[in-house]
């Protein structure tokens, strides 16, 4: 034997001196649900631990996370019914909960990334996250809509748009609409391979969005593909986006390696609501160590070639991290 590979897994220092995948921080985007009241916090049952805050309390949960070292949240907001429509008018309200949540928190922590969720599903009577006519998502209509929807977030104070929708031709739209208002310096995170997965089920349980008909496979991605999903990054990047994101991610860490090797900009993964419930589930069961789990699964994503990754775990991560 002239190569003994186990030389280099002798000690814990020999290990830290030749790890290739290293965690930190601000690899991390804290998703927030917030929702109208005052100093309200209720937690989502299919996901223990994690909670949908009034906005005085999300300030301050942000607060912590920034001291942590997170330096990005990406933003969600659970609409009353009474506001939902087919139209997304309340999307474009100046003074509508995400509105008034970005100048909010861009108020108090003015050096926090902050990213703003753009589709109509929080604000659709039908649950979807375009426009419906006769049963089906209009895309080209919806696109005007949440092209109108990204420049008022921007005129918020949103650093990036994120657009999760997965209808055609909207980067390309948002990006000339922000251009068109003078927000030049406004970002786009493209939700570019986003799977219909069923992964989704306890973020629509937290934010009530469930589709009311249908599922979303005419717009989201067929889990079997994988060629698409290069495609769909490539024309992003093509449109104009700033950072790809594939989603979900742990379920997805093959596609995220190849839209890593195919684009020349940042890639964010989504390690989403179904597989942070599923990591707690088997914890409280005892089936595996929490902390272990956690660690492992964000260095596999990291790995996959994620240079971003938005998780429930954010702050849990970045706490081990500090020990
Ligand atoms: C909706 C949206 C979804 C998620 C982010 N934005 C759900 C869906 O597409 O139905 C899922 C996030 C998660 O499950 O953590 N545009």
């Amino acid at each position: 034997m002239i190569r003994r590979n186990r030389i280099l897994r002798q000690s814990p220092s020999v290990r830290s001196m030749v790890r290739e995948t290293i965690l930190q921080p601000a690899d991390f985007i804290v998703p927030v649900f917030i929702t109208e009241g005052q100093g309200t916090q209720h937690e989502i049952s299919s996901m223990p631990g994690y909670f949908r805050f009034s906005l005085d309390l999300v300030v301050k949960e942000l607060e912590a996370c920034y001291a942590l070292g997170i330096r990005s949240a990406l933003l969600f907001v659970k609409v009353p019914d009474e506001l939902k429509d087919n139209t997304g008018k309340e999307a474009l309200n100046e003074n509508g909960l995400m509105q008034r949540s970005v100048r909010a928190i861009k108020k108090a922590l003015p050096d926090m990334v902050i990213m703003t969720d753009v589709a109509l599903d929080p604000y659709s009577s039908f649950g979807h996250d375009g426009i419906v006519e006769n049963q089906q998502i209009e895309n080209d209509k919806t696109v005007e809509v949440l092209a109108k929807m990204s420049v008022s977030h921007a005129k918020a104070g949103a650093d990036f748009v994120a657009p999760s929708d997965m209808m055609d031709g909207r980067i390309l739209a948002i990006r000339e609409a922000l251009e068109k208002a003078g927000n030049h310096q406004t970002g786009v995170m493209s939700y570019a391979a986003k799977y219909a997965s069923c992964f989704y089920g306890p973020f629509r349980d937290a934010l009530d969005s469930a589709p009311g008909f249908g599922d979303k496979k005419t717009y989201q991605m067929d889990p079997a593909n994988r060629l698409e999903a290069i495609k769909e990054a490539q024309m992003d990047v093509a449109e104009g986006a700033d950072i790809i994101m594939v989603k979900p991610a742990h379920a997805y860490l093959d596609i995220i390696r190849e839209v890593k090797n195919e684009v020349k900009i940042p890639v964010s993964a989504y390690h989403v609501s179904g597989e942070y419930a599923m990591i707690k589930a088997a914890a409280k069961a005892g089936y595996l160590n929490e902390e272990q789990a956690v660690a492992e699964v964000l260095t596999a994503i990291k790995r996959a070639g994620a240079d971003l990754i938005a998780t429930y775990f954010a702050k849990q991560m970045a706490q081990t991290l500090k020990k």
